[in-house]
């Protein structure tokens, strides 16, 4: 089992920096008016995506794992939001030219090969549309064995530093764009999320406690370089 499948299997949704309690302060800073067309790009169990929802955006959800979107289709079911959700990958967005107000993405774009998912953001929104993309940075360049180390686990494409993430946004073709400054990742609270839905069975599997163990032990290794920003950039 890799990394993404076990999270999917934890119904571990909030997996970005910061969790779910990021994700909500994130959003009360941007204040999305009601009606506003968001793609959720990555949206996990549909935590986000429903809570956008919730606040009367109009919104598309979308993720690669058939695992974490039935947890989606679950949450959105039982909460009673009228979220679109859709089995694609960022890489290749099943959706025609301008159709989105607003892209926004949480730990997402470090998992792809960065530029091809960004002009697929670009390419979706609307004129004057904003990307917001919320990426693990890290604060200086590591080296090949460490990038190997994360990699292997964690199955991440690329461990950008922020003038690398900003390098990446600036070729992209977006009009303008900006990085909030970088925090360092805490370790995460537990959020309690009332509609998770756990394989519990995997807490009696040895492969699956010694890769919990491995998270933790990479997690403390890189706490002092790992760390987040939250990417905004504009379409015009
Ligand atoms: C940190 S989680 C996002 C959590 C989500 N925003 C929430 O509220 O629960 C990242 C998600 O991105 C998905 N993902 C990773 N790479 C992807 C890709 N290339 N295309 C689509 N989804 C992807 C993963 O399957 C995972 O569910």
């Amino acid at each position: 089992m890799d990394y993404p499948t076990l999270l999917a299997r934890l119904g571990e949704g909030s997996a970005h920096p910061g969790g779910f309690q990021a994700t909500k302060e994130l959003i009360g800073q941007i204040g999305f008016a009601r009606g506003t067309k968001v793609l959720e790009a990555g949206c996990g169990t549909g935590r986000t995506a429903c809570y956008l929802a919730g606040l009367g955006c109009d919104v598309t959800a979308i993720d690669r794992n058939k695992d974490m979107l039935l947890k989606a289709i679950h949450r959105a079911k039982i909460s009673g939001f009228p979220v679109r959700i859709v089995h694609a990958d960022v890489s290749s967005l099943p959706f025609p030219d301008e159709t989105f107000d607003v892209v926004f993405t949480e730990s997402v774009t470090a998992f792809t090969q960065g530029s091809t998912a960004m002009r697929e953001y670009l390419r979706v929104l609307k004129p004057q549309g904003v990307l917001y993309d919320r990426e693990l940075a890290f604060a200086r360049k590591l080296t090949a064995v460490q990038k190997k180390k994360l990699q292997s686990f964690y199955g991440l494409h690329h461990m950008r530093t922020v003038p690398e993430w900003l390098n990446l946004i600036g070729k992209s073709g977006f009009h303008h764009y900006s990085a909030s400054h970088f925090v360092q990742i805490k370790q995460p609270t537990n959020d309690n999320d009332p509609l998770r839905v756990m394989d519990h069975e995997l807490f009696t599997k040895p492969d699956v406690v010694a890769m919990m163990k491995q998270n933790e032990r990479l997690m403390s290794t890189f706490s002092n370089v790992m760390g987040s920003i939250v990417i905004t950039a504009w379409k015009v």
